[in-house]
């Protein structure tokens, strides 16, 4: 049995870090493990324009533990009004890696998001033109399309036809959620890569409300059925360059999150890179662990990969429940808190 194994830094593909007391109280979790991570924009208000964003990146950085190595790589929440003379600026002065679509209203804060396609065309246009990714919350809100079918509607109703419209855009459609969505990524890369989250890998909708309602696993798009986890951790285990790693590790004050109207996100930073691995040994697939982690991403996103590297042990230790957050947020639950964890970061 394997119970060491030592992989290129990895970066995160998708994460939320939020802003303020949040921010400082998350971001040593990811900055210790990951070497890069894409930040989205989704805060109050959102990250729309590249002042925004340069002003947003000061505060991330600024936020990181002394001596701390890691690059944000930030993004534009794309609106029914952005500029797409701004979008290119900011692109080709290397503010904004890359623009994110949230469809109006699905899900936390994005209220400000996109209501009608036809209004973001241009801007999907000249992203091309400057080959610039483009990433999305792919998942269709019509309100008759049941919450479960949300991401094959996304597909079917809009990515397969941009995908034709646009032959030249990198779309990455993050955190898989389901089969179709796994096996749509894989017919159509390269152009279209996909992230997957660890809990999307570990969880199905029996964990969530099948023995109890467990508020902190309501995540969008939300958690399926057994046979949809089994196709995304076959995919991810898999190797193919199609799919990586994004956590979505996305923390919320616990007042919100235990509510009768309870917000979606997990805050899985603490032990994302540890459940990982776990994965990839119960698929019997460490030795795909790098590429999923450290190659692949990077090989979309046209970046160099890491050079230093992290070595994970097989020593069990416990997840803390809780992390604590200065002024009135208080704490942020973690998932798999209070559980024992397999693998461990050592170096
Ligand atoms: O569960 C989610 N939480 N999904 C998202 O798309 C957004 C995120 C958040 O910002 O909390
Ligand atoms: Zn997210």
């Amino acid at each position: 049995m394997t119970t060491r194994i030592t992989i290129r830094k990895p970066d995160d593909w998708h994460l939320h870090v939020r802003d303020g007391e949040m921010l400082k109280a998350v971001l040593p979790y990811t900055a210790k493990n990951f070497a890069r991570a894409i930040l989205m924009p989704n805060l109050i208000p959102p990250v729309r324009t590249t002042a925004d964003c340069s002003a947003y990146r000061e505060r991330v950085l600024a936020a990181l533990p002394p001596g701390s190595k890691f690059k944000p790589l930030m993004t534009c929440y794309l609106t029914d009004d952005t500029d797409p003379d701004d979008v290119e600026r900011g692109f080709r002065d290397g503010v904004f890696t890359g623009v994110k679509l949230y469809p109006a209203n699905a899900t936390t804060n994005s209220a400000a998001g996109v209501t009608d396609y036809k209004k973001v065309m241009r801007v999907l246009e000249r992203m091309e033109k400057i080959d610039m990714p483009f990433l999305m919350h792919g998942e269709d809100t019509d309100p008759d399309v049941d919450i479960f079918d949300r991401e094959k509607a996304f597909i079917d109703r809009h990515l397969s036809k941009w995908i034709k419209q646009f032959p030249k855009l990198r779309f990455i459609l993050e955190h898989l959620s389901s089969k179709d969505g796994a096996d749509f990524v894989k017919s159509a890369a390269p152009q279209v890569a996909g992230t997957i989250t660890p809990y999307h890998m570990m969880l199905t909708r029996n964990d969530w409300f099948g023995h109890g309602l467990k508020p902190y696993m309501y995540v969008m798009p939300v958690i399926k059925t057994a046979r949809d986890r089994t196709a995304l951790r076959k995919a991810a285990t898999s190797g193919e360059a199609c799919y990586f790693l994004g956590t979505d590790s996305a923390p919320h004050p616990y007042s919100r999150k235990v509510s009768t109207n309870g917000v979606p996100g997990m805050f899985n930073a603490p032990v994302a890179l540890e459940t990982y691995t776990q994965v990839f040994e119960e698929e019997g697939a460490l030795d795909k662990l790098e590429a999923f982690a450290s190659l692949n991403g990077p090989k979309h996103y046209r970046m160099p990969v890491n050079e230093e590297t992290i070595t994970l042990e097989r020593t069990p230790w416990t997840a803390p429940e809780e992390v604590k957050v200065a002024g009135p947020d208080e704490r942020a639950l973690v998932y798999r808190g209070g559980e024992t964890i397999a693998w461990k970061v050592v170096g």
